[in-house]
């Protein structure tokens, strides 16, 4: 293992307030996303969206990473430029999604546990040689009245740090990704009592694995109140509290924290996220950044509409929104953006 080289993806994943791309929605994701809005759901529409997000002129000023799907780091654009080449020419880093998805838990109602390790190792060495330099995990946290169970942290948590040691083997820094999710009731309180839970079992399994934390970055859940909770609270109570629970929970070993968006809207997202570094940027160990999929793409595919047509101006709003994430990054986004 080149430990240097792992720690040094992580590093550039992070770097120029720069941040990742989710774009690796799975097949029934990704055609999901399309029928809401009476986009065909087959391959070549799947290969077409992605086309236009490589291509999105200057993408590269503010994406370090673009974490694909395992169709699409096998397809070509249309002209025959294989997709992997098309984002390492715009000075983005290639990564994959590596798990399997999260199936229902045996024993555990309404609990998920994220499956993908059986044959894993070889699957990596695989996209390796696809030109892939780091991966993601994402293990599902559901909260309800009697859950999340510690069985289902647990199991999750382990799996996170088995995926985490055998990306590093294959020379991949991993993404971390443990989302608490925003669907329910609960209060932001229940939310960061919860993710503190569930970051602590999984460093403490990172830790008894051997991961080295310098070469990973963690994907968590900013620290919200449920969607149909009628609390919301502001942007700088999310901030205070995500950033505590952080604090509390992420070693400082950690090059950076890359959010996911989880359902909020793209500018809420950024806002919030640009709260974070406004109050807190000169005194963290480790860089606040993003790692967003509906809040950078979903304007964009409302505009697309699966027409080659709009791609110009769907490239427009996707390049602006992920340089809003930078400028959150460095606490000047401006919320009327
Ligand atoms: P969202 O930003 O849409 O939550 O997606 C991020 C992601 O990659 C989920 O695994």
């Amino acid at each position: 293992m080149n430990t240097q080289v792992i720690i040094d993806t992580a590093k550039a994943m992070v770097a120029g307030n720069k941040g990742l791309l989710a774009m690796d929605e799975s097949n029934p994701t990704c055609n999901k996303r399309f029928a809401a809005l009476g986009i065909p759901q087959n391959e070549e529409t799947r290969r077409a969206y992605r086309e236009m997000i490589v291509d999105t002129p200057g993408l590269g000023e503010s994406i370090s990473g673009a974490i694909l799907f395992d169709e699409t780091i096998r397809q070509q654009k249309k002209d025959g430029t294989p997709i992997v080449k098309a984002i390492i020419d715009a000075g983005i880093i290639p990564g994959i999604k590596v798990d399997m998805g999260a199936k229902d838990m045996a024993g555990h109602p309404g609990e998920k546990i994220t499956e993908g390790l059986d044959g894993l190792r070889d699957r990596l060495i695989g996209y390796y040689e696809m030109g892939a330099r780091f991966a993601k995990w994402r293990a599902v946290i559901t909260l309800g009245d009697v859950i999340p169970s510690r069985g289902c942290i647990e199991a999750n948590a382990h799996a996170l740090a088995r995926y985490a040691s055998l990306c590093q083997e294959a020379g991949l820094a991993p993404i971390v990704e443990p989302e608490v999710l925003m669907d329910g009731k609960h209060s932001l309180d229940r939310c960061f009592k919860v993710t503190e839970e569930v970051l602590h079992t999984v460093f403490n399994q990172l830790y008894k694995q051997g991961v080295i934390l310098e070469g990973m970055i963690l994907k968590p859940n900013m620290v919200l109140p449920g969607l149909s909770c009628p609390e919301q609270e502001s942007l700088d109570d999310v901030a205070d509290k995500t950033v505590n629970c952080l604090m509390r929970a992420v070693p400082a070993a950690v090059p950076g924290i890359a959010f996911l968006s989880g359902g909020q809207s793209a500018e809420l997202a950024s806002a919030r996220l640009n709260a974070m570094n406004v109050r807190f940027k000169s005194r963290l160990p480790w860089a606040l950044a993003f790692s967003f999929a509906r809040a950078i793409q979903q304007p964009a595919l409302e505009i697309w509409q699966g027409k080659e047509i709009n791609v110009p101006k769907a490239q427009h709003v996707l390049y602006h929104r992920a340089k809003c994430n930078q400028a959150a990054r460095r606490g000047e986004y401006n919320e009327e953006d």
